[in-house]
C-alpha cells in the first residue's frame, strides 16, 4: 500500500508537470534565434511576452506552456488590434490584462506578437490583379 501510494504521487507529480491544464510556470525565456532580433521593439516585447507570464499559458516556437493557444504564428491570424482586444479583455481561461501593462510594454508586446508569422508580410496585390474579378491566375 505505501509503495503504491508512491508510485502514485509519482505518477501524479510526472503527470501534473506534463498536463495541459498547469501553467508551465518553469518555461524559459525565448531564446534570441526564436525572437529574430536582440534589440528594439520585438525583441522588448518578448521580454514583456516572458515577464508577464504569457509564456506560461502560450507556446512560441517550442517554448512554453500549452494552456492556451500556440502563438507561434499568431501574425497569420490577428491583426494586432485583435491581439490587443484578447490581451484587454481575457478570455475563459485567460486573464484579463487590463492596467496590468504601461502603454510601452503593451505596444513591444504586440510588435512581438504580429511579428510572429509564417507567412510574408501582405503586400500589395501582384500585378494584373483585379479585385472586383478575383484573381483568376492559377
Ligand atoms: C492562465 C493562462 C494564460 C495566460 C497567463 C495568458 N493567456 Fe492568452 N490565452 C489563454 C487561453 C486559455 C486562451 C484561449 C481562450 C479562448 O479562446 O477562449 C488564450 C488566448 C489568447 C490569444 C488568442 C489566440 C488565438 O489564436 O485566438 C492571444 C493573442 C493571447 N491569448 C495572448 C496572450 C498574451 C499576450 C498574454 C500575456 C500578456 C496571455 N495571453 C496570457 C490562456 C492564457
Amino acid at each position: 500500500m505505501v509503495v503504491f501510494a508512491i508510485v502514485m504521487v509519482a505518477y501524479y507529480s510526472h503527470e501534473g508537470y506534463l498536463a495541459p491544464w498547469a501553467p508551465r510556470l518553469n518555461a524559459p525565456r525565448l531564446p534570441p534565434q526564436v525572437v529574430g532580433v536582440t534589440t528594439g521593439p520585438v525583441a522588448a516585447g518578448a521580454n514583456v511576452f516572458y515577464d508577464k507570464g504569457c509564456e506560461f499559458c502560450h507556446t512560441v516556437s517550442g517554448y512554453g506552456g500549452i494552456r492556451g493557444p500556440d502563438l507561434s504564428f499568431v501574425g497569420d491570424r490577428l491583426i494586432r488590434d485583435q491581439i490587443a482586444t484578447r490581451i484587454f479583455s481575457g478570455a475563459t481561461n485567460m486573464p484579463s490584462y487590463s492596467g496590468k501593462l504601461t502603454q510601452q510594454e503593451l505596444n513591444d508586446l504586440l510588435s512581438f506578437l504580429v511579428s510572429r508569422r509564417r507567412l510574408p508580410p501582405v503586400g500589395p496585390p501582384p500585378t494584373g490583379f483585379h479585385a472586383a474579378q478575383g484573381n483568376t491566375e492559377k
